[in-house]
């Protein structure tokens, strides 16, 4: 795959909507402050007035185009070129297609939509509108992944046989229920009812990448998994009937403890960013504030005692066409917190990636070992954020709107829409112990 030429500059920038100005929406829109000259954000719209008036303090965006809803932002003529919708995942349908039939360009955060019909219906909205769109998994623009992109397109591998991927989620965000941060954002996603299965909100974007690396579509799907410890079962017997940690008196002997991790761990240690920022996302962030949300909101809670169902543990593994075949697991019980691992088995070599700055190739020809260390300088980038993907995808998104090219999106309709599927399928098989091909699930959504 050739990277596409950046295009010229244009002579007025982009001009951006953000639907839903959260951690994300607000993060993306600080692409607009570091390269003016490419997007201006020129409209807001959240029910959270706080955040609304932030946003549009910080780019100078008139009252008439602050909005409490993006229903109200879409009942208007268009705004601008592009929205950005970061609402929640429950929000994502209605908006996107709506967007789309305004013609907007859209940046849409994973997943697309929590219903597979609904994934379907907005890509034809998209196809059907001819607009861009660019579906937010940013791992696939890390500088960790360009690099091995780089490794696989050099042929040095030869073809690939077999890929292992392991996502740790880390123990303490891997808990489902007291410390739901971005997983689970505001306590929503630890039950599959009140959200959506955690394939889907918080792997889709290791389906997504796996199929990337392979470079084929998938075939045939298997997976198992299950919700094994985090259960009032397995609550120790020590905790006795506290409900929250701040009042429990075993609370020093459970790694679990939301006082060791948000208070001790952060803001003890005069750290107020994320993620205690989204545990607390209001003004001051600090001591006393902190201890209200942990109180009165699902981050205080015992883990032991939520009404968890999603998995905290589960295995994917998928047939490719080309003959190909991979391993995903995803483990809340790990130290290490979502730096995937990743080794890629090819008739040439193989590679084995931390996750995060250290990628290994061995040659079987020369039985050499090469160390490849991706420029994992994100800091350094103006939004550092998931080791600079939140910087390129937006880079990438900008420069599609720009040219009106869709292919300098790597994310876009079809590839997601394929991914999602394989996601939904994945949680199929799950669920009724059956392997399932991918061809047959399709034809029961295009009826
Ligand atoms: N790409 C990634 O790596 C990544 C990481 C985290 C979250 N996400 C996804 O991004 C999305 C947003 O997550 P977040 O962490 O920013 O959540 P958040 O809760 O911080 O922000 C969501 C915002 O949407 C607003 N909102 C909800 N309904 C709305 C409506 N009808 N109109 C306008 N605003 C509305 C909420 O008030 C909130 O401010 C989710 O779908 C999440 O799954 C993606």
């Amino acid at each position: 795959m050739t990277a596409l030429t950046p295009p010229p500059t244009p002579a007025s920038p982009i001009t951006i909507a953000i639907a839903g100005c959260g951690n994300r929406g607000y993060g993306y829109a600080t692409f607009a402050k570091h390269f003016p000259q490419w997007l201006k954000v020129v409209a807001v719209a959240d029910h959270h007035d706080f955040r609304c008036q932030q946003l549009a303090k910080e780019h100078d965006i008139p009252p008439k185009n602050i909005f409490k809803d993006w229903t109200e932002m879409a009942s208007v003529p268009k705004l601008s070129d592009a929205v950005a919708i970061c609402t929640t995942d429950r929000e994502h349908t209605d908006p996107a297609i709506a967007f789309a039939n305004l013609k907007y360009n859209i940046l849409l955060e994973k997943p697309m939509s929590i219903n597979i019909e609904e994934c379907v219906k907005i890509h034809q909205a998209v196809v059907a509108n001819n607009v861009i769109l660019a579906v937010c998994h940013v791992l696939r623009y890390t500088n960790y992944t360009k690099a091995i992109r780089r490794i696989l397109d050099s042929n040095v591998l030869g073809d690939i046989v077999n890929i292992q991927h392991l996502e740790p989620v880390g123990f303490w965000v891997g808990d489902f229920s007291t410390f739901p941060i971005f997983i689970f954002n505001a306590g929503n996603w630890h039950n599959e009812e009140a959200s959506t299965f955690s394939l889907l909100s918080k792997s889709c974007h290791d389906i997504d990448l796996v199929t990337y690396m392979m470079g084929s579509k998938c075939k045939k799907v298997s997976s198992f998994g299950s919700l094994s410890h985090f259960t009032k079962k397995n609550k120790p017997k020590e905790a006795g009937n506290s409900v929250n940690c701040l009042d429990c008196s075993y609370e020093k002997s459970c790694p679990y403890s939301a006082k060791k991790i948000y208070i001790d761990n952060y803001v003890n240690k005069s750290w107020t960013g994320w993620p205690i920022n989204v545990v607390q996302p209001k003004d001051p962030i600090d001591l006393e504030n902190l201890t209200d949300a942990l109180r009165k909101k699902d981050y205080g809670r015992c883990v032991y005692e939520m009404d968890n169902d999603v998995v905290d543990h589960q295995v994917v593994n998928m047939h490719f066409e080309n003959g190909s075949t991979s391993s995903f697991t995803m483990v809340a019980f790990t130290e290490s917190m979502c730096d995937r691992k990743t080794r890629i088995f090819g008739t040439l070599g193989e590679l084995e990636g931390d996750g995060a700055d250290t990628i290994k190739v061995f040659d079987f020809l020369t039985q050499t070992t090469k160390v490849v260390h991706p420029s994992t300088d994100s800091d350094n980038l103006p939004m550092s954020g998931h080791g600079g993907g939140d910087f390129s995808l937006m880079q990438a998104f900008v420069y599609a709107c720009v040219t009106g090219n869709q292919n300098y999106v790597i994310s876009g309709p079809q590839e997601t829409l394929d991914t999602h599927i394989y996601c939904f399928a994945a949680e199929h098989a799950r669920k009724t112990g059956t392997v399932v091909d991918i061809d047959e699930f399709k034809k029961s959504l295009y009826k």
